[in-house]
């Protein structure tokens, strides 16, 4: 895998890049839409392709080593050649889903003992495990096995979790760079910075992960009920020791606003359930703000959902269509819901990159978060 750099903006932090990988190139910055379970919830993968323009989709080690499997996805050559889809795809490591969804759980030096969220059976995650699951899925990118600490956090707890993190990034490194794929092209592996909100851990973890000197690394910890300026805070402090010439990927952030506020602090790579989840809640994010498709105000809009995104579903169907769908919870309607919001956020960081290239991001960015945080 290889970056490049196109160009900073002169009034942020901002960058464009261009990441490649096996399976083809990303424009940074880039938003990756979420395929927990190897399937982006509700899209298929020619809208993913054709409307949506995504570049990249994530997967998970946590689900798709309980269902469908590692034979299932062996057998199939991969998780590429198992759904069709052809271009990048990274996946996290568990390191987050298995503190917040297996109920059981301990943490120990050798790794995670959990409980699987869907037959209750026992499994135990180590880095050296969590790196074999991830060579046999495939993935352009792998993420490092690590410990999300909840927010609030003891400072002892965090430093004694950021530690072990550390410890557990050593022995994935060596698990990876001992192995190859199994597939016949290179994988990648991105560590993962930790500290939670305390500024002596970040700078510790930032200049822990620099060291490694990898081909990519990730912010992780953020966006789990601390504020949004200290997110940001935390972010500008960890890009600023970051190399400056490899990806930098933001784990599970956010909202428009955040996203953009955070390439504002030279963040390249995000992903969020955000745009999919609240979609199936009747929730759209527009180049306008966020309406909420359920509200009798659009009982009579028929107005196309978003005229300015200018792909398929978000010019074709009406705001009054879309709420009929809701109201009659009519399967179609969460699916619309999805592919516009994914395309939205596309189209967003889309924008984004070429503003960084004119030179113009940094006013542009802060027209942007106001208007597409308005509630219509
Ligand atoms: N997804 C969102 N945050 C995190 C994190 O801190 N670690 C991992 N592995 N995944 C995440």
């Amino acid at each position: 895998m290889t970056f490049d750099l196109v160009a900073h903006d002169p009034q942020s932090k901002a960058r464009a890049g261009v990441v490649h990988t096996a399976h083809g190139a990303i424009q940074t910055p880039i938003f990756m839409p979420v395929g927990t379970a190897g399937t982006v919830k509700a899209v298929q993968q020619r809208d993913l392709n054709d409307d949506i323009k995504a570049q990249i989709i994530l997967g998970n080690t946590y689900h798709l080593y309980l269902r469908p499997g590692l034979d299932v996805l062996r057998a199939a050559g991969g998780l590429h050649k198992f759904n069709g889809w052809d271009r990048p795809i990274l996946t996290d490591s568990g390191g987050y889903q298995v503190y917040s969804l297996s109920g059981t759980r301990k943490i120990k030096e050798e790794g995670v003992k959990f409980r699987s969220h869907i037959d209750g059976s026992q499994h135990l995650f180590s880095p050296e495990g969590v790196m074999d699951i991830q060579r046999t899925i495939g993935a352009d990118i792998m993420m490092a096995f690590d410990e999300c600490t909840p927010w609030p956090c003891e400072y002892d707890y965090a430093a004694r979790s950021l530690d072990m993190t550390h410890r557990w990034l050593k022995r994935c490194i060596e698990r990876f760079d001992s192995t190859e794929g199994h597939y016949g092209y290179e994988q990648t592996l991105f560590p993962i910075v930790q500290g939670s909100t305390f500024k002596d851990l970040r700078v510790k973890s930032a200049e822990f992960i620099a060291e490694q000197g990898r081909e990519g690394n990730a912010i992780g910890g953020l966006s789990v009920g601390e504020p949004a300026e200290q997110m940001y805070e935390m972010t500008e402090l960890v890009c600023d020791i970051l190399p400056q010439d490899k990806p930098r990927y933001l784990m599970g952030v956010g909202t428009p606003a955040n996203i953009l506020e955070n390439i504002a602090l030279g963040v390249d790579m995000f992903d969020c359930v955000m745009p999919t989840r609240n979609a199936r809640n009747g929730m759209l994010f527009t180049t306008q703000g966020i309406m909420n498709i359920t509200n009798k105000k659009w009982q009579l809009d028929f107005e196309p959902i978003d005229r300015e995104l200018g792909g398929y579903v978000s010019t074709f169907y009406s705001r009054s269509y879309v709420r009929h769908l809701f109201q009659s919870q009519e399967m179609l309607g969460p699916q619309i819901a999805s592919i516009h919001n994914l395309s939205f956020y596309l189209w967003l960081v889309q924008q984004a990159r070429e503003q960084i290239v004119a030179g113009t991001f940094r006013e542009w960015k802060d027209k942007m978060v106001k208007q597409v945080m308005t509630r219509l």
